[in-house]
């Protein structure tokens, strides 16, 4: 079987604090733009070690965070043991090649620099409208279109969007059944690339509404 390159990165994952503090300010616009209200159910996607999971944590009724890497999500696991987080769990989940596990039960879903190493996102945003109560929110928040140097080494060769167009995502977001998409920029910042020197990227934050079908019951 393939190696996950997230499970061998996984223990690792916080030792770089640019990471985190990205994360942290992905969390913080996430508070700021979906105002997530006190009982709100919170699905964070591709959570990795739990970087937005936990920022959102203390401002909701709780948060499953879900990736398809058991390295990150037992890295996860030790933090939530570790604080005695009651609100706070994992789950092993895929949703390019498993369906959601159960239907309309989160009100916010939260996806934080994973969409990008996703290549179904049509199926996978598909799922999170399922997942979704009528009126819950999504929140992606990921790399403007970028030339295919912000992943170095061996991932810089798998990862299959190099960022992605705002308004692409939007048209996206409403063709498979969100209302109201909007986008605002987090953050832009300088980073070394492979062959030297520094380019400038940014990521956006995406709100949408996961509207009621016509015909649900
Ligand atoms: C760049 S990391 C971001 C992690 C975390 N959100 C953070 O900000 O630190 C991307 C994450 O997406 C996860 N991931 C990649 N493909 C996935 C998929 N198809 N389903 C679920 N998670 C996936 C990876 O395992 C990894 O933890």
């Amino acid at each position: 079987m393939a190696t996950n390159p997230f499970d061998e990165a996984a223990a690792r994952w916080d030792d770089n604090a640019h990471r985190v503090r990205l994360m942290g300010a992905i969390g913080e616009a996430i508070l700021r733009e979906a105002a997530p209200a006190p009982q709100c159910s919170v699905l964070d996607y591709g959570c990795g070690t739990g970087l937005v999971g936990l920022y959102l944590l203390p401002h909701v009724r709780d948060v499953t965070g879900a990736d398809s890497s058991q390295g990150m999500l037992d890295v996860l696991a030790g933090k939530i043991a570790q604080g005695r987080l009651a609100t706070m769990r994992t789950l092993r989940l895929n949703l390019e090649h498993e369906p959601p596990p159960a239907a309309r039960q989160w009100d916010l879903i939260t996806v934080g620099m994973a969409m990008h190493h996703i290549a179904d996102v049509d199926k996978v945003l598909a799922a999170f409208r399922a997942m979704l109560r009528p009126g819950g929110r999504l929140c992606v928040a990921d790399l403007d279109t970028e030339p295919g140097t912000f992943h170095g080494g061996p991932m810089a060769q798998s990862v299959p969007h190099h960022g992605f167009d705002r308004r692409e995502m939007k048209d996206r977001l409403t063709r498979l059944g969100f209302t109201d998409p909007r986008d605002v920029t987090v953050v832009r910042f300088p980073k070394p690339v492979d062959g030297g020197g520094e380019q400038v990227f940014s990521i956006f934050l995406i709100t949408a509404t996961a509207g009621t079908p016509a015909r649900e019951s």
